[in-house]
């Protein structure tokens, strides 16, 4: 979590770095602070609160100087105020370190440092490394450079650094281990950042630390090396992205926007890789890994949050056409619990950032396990991309609500590409199905177009329900998931506590919370559990619980029994959570609207979760 900005070059860091730390908010928004250096020395400016507070407290000060760090926070060590906020100084203002990670061995470190006579401000591990690489400076008479690499040398955990020295007025170092650190390169000025968004704008060249390395930036040029001084050639990645994609093109929210992305993030999903004329589906990213793949004797999919839920998707989708078993893992869980995994299983990590701590976890431990790992990442050149064997991009775009939406459509699109091609080559799918399974994929964008034609009724539904304290929802079969997705969506931006179920299961204890103050959102599609999920808004109905019920297009029943409909198009039962899951997003986002909360970056949330 948290999000690094620093800049070395000709032009004034400071607006460059409040706009990429704007940028970066989704990373985490409690904090935030700037560090610039100019003739006049060192200018450090931060505090509790947004970036926009930040700027505010500055309006009107000189903040002038061509190189300098920023930082917009996710509290780990210490409570979000102004002291705990970054740039942290070292006791005698030889170094400013901005950082994303968590110093586990703080404590020792800081020990050591207090017998050698330092003091602190903070309680941060932050503040602890800082001195920790002026000691080395001042004891050993080292340069910048090598002090960092030899605090860096002692710390164990996780950093993505941004560090400047006031000695040093001339360079900007960045370092990475565990947390992502991206450096634009520019014809005399350099960029670094903990992904590619603040300086797309800038340049299209960016190299990507790998862990342990450390860079050291100035105008003239720039060197990278790991923390032995073994110098390393760096490689520079062209990245293609669009900055408008970045900005909220018209919408209130980005998550408002990024839900109406889904027709064109879902066609981008498929672009190149699924051909409708021809009915194939190509994936070049696994095309090596395919084989391995066909013949796996298990797939566990590991990952957190929305992807799990896609993950629970992919289960069903691959135990029905690949006709392989699947274990659905949350990440946290599955690295911990020293599991059974076998050099014939295949290992499915799921993330839209790429850099979720526990997921990044698991797949070390896979690979040294033996197992092949794969990868559905939405973030291009991200970790998770990077360190597995092979893997599908979702080509999502950029999605900066912290609220997940298109990039779970995104990755359900690419695990049924997936199972879809598996089962042809397994020969589960006679070529008729998979023809009709492709033609259904490729419908998928138009019927989400439907879907989101149907926003202003979705709207007056959530206005019924928006003082609700608690919300159920129930699904079944590929619809399960879904129910799990769109309770996690209710808690995550409105706070209001919401639970998913299998429907069949609300019997086995939920049925006892449901009274006449309790939205039960069913999803009630015209699939084979129909007569069975009838039956249970009769269940909800008999207890004066209130039901919203998602059906299917043209459903006259349901309606006869619900307080609310919401029709969506009929579609294949494998794809339905694809569309179903629209209407759920949007009831989510009109709730937390009308209950004031602030939907891109809900309380206590960070956009991408690089702690355990
Ligand atoms: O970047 P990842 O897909 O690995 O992130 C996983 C979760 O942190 C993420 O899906 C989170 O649950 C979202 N806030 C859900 O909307």
């Amino acid at each position: 979590m948290c999000g690094i900005v620093g800049y070395i070059g000709g032009r004034s860091a400071w607006p460059i770095i409040v706009k990429g730390l704007q940028r970066l908010e989704y990373r985490g928004y409690d904090s935030a602070g700037v560090a610039v250096i100019n003739d006049g020395g060192l200018l450090v400016r931060k505090c509790k609160g947004k970036v926009a507070d930040l700027v505010q407290m500055v309006k009107g000060q000189d903040l002038s100087g061509s190189v300098g760090i920023g930082h917009t926070r996710w509290a780990t060590h210490g409570v979000p105020n102004d002291v705990n906020a970054h740039p942290h100084t070292s006791m005698n203002g030889k170094f400013v370190v901005v950082h994303n990670g968590i110093i586990e061995n703080y404590r020792e470190i800081k020990a050591r440092l207090v017998e050698k006579g330092y003091s602190f401000k903070s309680q941060t591990d932050t503040e602890v490394l800082a001195n920790l690489i002026e000691s080395f400076y001042l004891n050993e008479k080292l340069t910048a450079e090598q002090a960092v690499k030899a605090a860096l040398r002692r710390v164990i955990g996780a950093y993505g650094l941004g560090i400047i020295c006031t000695d040093e007025p001339g360079i900007l170092i960045a370092a990475r281990k565990g947390s992502p650190i991206a450096i634009g390169v520019a014809q005399g000025e350099y960029f670094l950042a903990s992904d590619a968004t603040p300086i797309v704008e800038y340049t299209d060249q960016l190299i990507y630390l790998d862990d342990e390395q450390v860079a050291v930036l100035s105008s003239d040029g720039y060197t990278i090396s790991n923390l032995n001084d073994v110098h390393v050639d760096p490689v520079i990645t062209h990245v293609d992205f669009d900055a408008d994609n970045i900005d909220k093109g018209g919408f209130d929210h980005y998550m408002l926007k990024e839900i109406h992305e889904q027709p064109q993030s879902i066609a981008d999903t498929m672009r190149g890789r699924v051909q409708s004329e021809t009915h194939t589906i190509n994936l070049g990213g696994i095309a090596d890994a395919m084989p391995r793949l066909a013949s796996a004797r298990r797939i566990i999919v590991v990952a957190c949050g929305t992807s799990f839920h896609a993950g629970l998707v992919g289960e069903y989708l691959f135990e029905q056409f690949a006709r392989i078993p699947v274990e659905v893992e949350y990440a946290s869980e599955f690295r911990y619990r020293d599991p059974i995994i076998n050099d014939d299983d295949v290992i499915i990590a799921i993330s839209q950032s790429g850099e979720t701590a526990d997921t990044l976890a698991a797949i070390r431990m896979a690979h040294e396990k033996g197992a092949l790992v794969l990868g559905v990442c939405n973030v291009v050149g991200s970790s998770i991309a990077r360190e597995t064997d092979a893997g599908i991009y979702t080509h999502a775009g950029p999605e900066i609500g912290v609220a997940s939406t298109k990039a779970f459509t995104s990755q359900v699109v690419v695990l049924a590409m997936m199972a879809f091609a598996l089962g042809r080559r397994r020969g589960n799918i006679d070529e008729a199905t998979y023809a009709s399974l492709i033609d259904g994929l490729v419908a998928i964008p138009s019927l989400i177009a439907q879907v989101l034609d149907s926003e202003p009724q979705i709207r007056e539904v959530s206005r019924a329900y928006q003082l609700a304290q608690n919300a159920i929802y129930l699904g079944r079969g590929y619809l399960y998931p879904v129910a799990l997705e769109g309770a996690l969506k209710l808690k995550e931006i409105s706070y209001v506590h919401a639970e998913g179920y299998p429907a069949a299961e609300m019997k086995h204890g939920p049925i006892a919370l449901i009274d006449n103050c309790m939205p039960v959102f069913v999803l009630a599609t015209h699939d084979k559990f129909y007569d069975k999920i009838v039956n249970n808004i009769q269940e909800v109905k008999a207890r004066r619980g209130q039901v919203v019920a998602i059906v299917t297009k043209g459903d006259c029943e349901i309606s006869k029994m619900a307080d609310y409909v919401i029709e969506i198009p009929e579609c294949d039962d494998a794809l339905l959570p694809l569309v179903a899951v629209v209407p759920l997003q949007l009831i989510s986002y009109y709730v937390a609207v009308m209950r004031g909360c602030n939907v891109d970056q809900p309380r206590n949330l960070a956009k991408s979760v690089t702690v355990e």
